[in-house]
């Protein structure tokens, strides 16, 4: 098939070039020249497990094309993706000019029927923006050319983004005709395993469905986040907790680790997006409000224990281990790990920070400070520190050599923002641990830890 990609944002990148991957003809486009130049010299902007690969092959074999041109990009496809970015407003709503800028272009350009699909994350009811937007370039260029729109959100995860669409859970399809339906069941059909994978319904259901799996997924990990309060206050383990009521299937253990705060592009977005659709229509979200005031109290959970233990930061050095929202990525947008450095920076304290992709995009956002020091590994960024905080768990952190560490700091305390290290093991070494709903007095600092 013949595929347009409108944005070479992450979404569109990483559709564009795995539909190519499936022996589909796709032209990516984008109104940032220096990108696209950059793309098809083979240099990809985001940090993501094999895509470089298959932008590499595709493009080698002709499949996959970048472009600035969007008439060319409308002559191509048949089917026209909008994979452009939807940023919030000031109140948290999805900006969608960019996406009905895109909408124009086609009515503006096309010669014969299109199907235009919305992937961007978007909310409930842009599909009818995006059929109106397209029908009047059209009418005003006096064109009378068929199209459909269709909704096809994406769940991709950042980090496992390609392994996700080529082995998708559920591919969700949200059109009003046959004719639609059947061009898009075709486009997936190579990536059903076992049994068909799609689920055709109508557009509002299909728009709504990628606010729901986001907010069901963020309501998990705000719920886990608020009983590892309850958990440090009542000195229990949620490590323990939370083994034994994953055992339950109606629970499950996905997406019930307590950590710091969920950060990324998509959870804090859409919860606020999806309280804001809802309230602009009357209806006031508790729980989604809720999920989203947890979260932003969880990011100070990292502060707080340093706070808690130190009394004064003031002139105190702390590591910080991972940066990134979570790891395989170098996204950090709404990173925990933002929240704690902006915190310790307004308390006095220096970081000392280590990630092993993020690093240049951490000098993006902070740019070159005094009390912000890029360490070249993990045992650089301790060497000195008043206290070591692990905020994402890369594997490479996993398994430290703690005696070691011990010896580098200047005092051996560590605030495990994941629960990823083992209470007593790490005590074993000397140090004072901190973890997330396993306070120091509960049953985690025990033997039988
Ligand atoms: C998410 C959805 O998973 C994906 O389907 C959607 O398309 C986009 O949003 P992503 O933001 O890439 O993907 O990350 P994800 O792996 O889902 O993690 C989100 C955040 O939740 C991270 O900050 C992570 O650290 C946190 N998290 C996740 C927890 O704190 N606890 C958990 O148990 C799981």
């Amino acid at each position: 098939m013949r595929i347009t990609i409108f944005g070479t944002g992450y979404v569109g990148l990483v559709t564009g070039a795995c539909l190519a991957q499936s022996g589909n003809h796709v032209v990516c486009v984008d109104i940032d020249a220096d990108k696209i130049a950059r793309l098809t010299q083979g240099e990809i902007p985001i940090f993501e497990p094999g895509l470089e690969q298959i932008v590499h092959d595709n493009v080698a074999s002709g499949r996959l094309r970048f472009t600035t041109d969007a008439a060319e990009a409308v002559a191509h496809g048949t089917l026209q993706f909008i994979a452009v970015g939807t940023p919030p407003d000031e109140d948290g709503s999805a900006d969608l000019q960019y996406v009905l800028k895109v909408a124009e272009t086609i009515g503006e350009h096309m010669a014969d029927y299109r199907l235009v699909i919305t992937k961007s994350t978007v909310p409930v009811g842009t599909a009818d923006k995006v059929r109106e937007a397209l029908g009047k370039a059209l009418a005003d260029r006096g064109g009378s050319v068929e199209f459909d729109v269709a909704s096809n959100p994406e769940f991709l995860k950042e980090g496992a983004a390609v392994e996700d669409f080529m082995k998708p859970d559920r591919v969700v399809v949200g059109v009003d005709s046959d004719r639609a339906a059947e061009h898009l069941r075709a486009l997936y059909a190579p990536f059903n395993r076992q049994h068909d994978r799609t689920i055709v319904m109508d557009i509002r259901s299909a728009e709504l469905t990628k606010y729901a799996a986001n907010i069901v997924l963020a309501t998990k990990i705000s719920l886990m986040n608020e009983l590892s309060q309850v958990a440090d206050r009542v000195d229990a383990d949620i490590e323990q907790v939370r083994r034994a009521i994953g055992a339950d299937h109606r629970i499950g253990y996905h997406f019930i680790y307590p950590g710091c705060g969920f950060g990324g592009s998509c959870f804090p977005k859409d919860v606020r997006a999806l309280a804001q659709t809802a309230g602009k229509l009357g209806y006031d979200t508790e729980i989604i409000n809720a999920v989203e005031r947890v979260n932003d109290r969880q990011k100070r959970v990292l502060f707080d224990k340093l706070k808690a233990h130190f009394g004064d930061l003031a002139g105190k050095t702390i590591a910080v281990w991972g940066l990134a929202f979570k790891p395989n990525t170098d996204d950090m947008r709404e990173a925990p790990s933002c929240t704690l450095m902006e915190a310790l920076w307004d308390a006095g304290a220096t970081v000392r920070a280590f990630d092993p992709e993020a690093m240049k995009e951490a000098r993006r956002i902070y740019g070159e400070r005094d009390d912000l020091v890029f360490c070249k590994n993990g045992e650089d960024a301790a060497d000195g520190a008043d206290a070591l905080v692990l905020v994402t768990e890369w594997h490479i952190f996993r398994t430290p050599d703690f005696v070691d560490l011990a010896t580098r700091m200047k005092q051996a305390v560590l605030v495990d923002g994941r629960n990823i290290y083992k209470p007593s093991y790490v005590a074993q070494a000397g140090f004072t641990y901190y973890g997330i709903g396993r306070s120091a007095a509960s049953g985690a600092t025990s033997a039988f830890a």
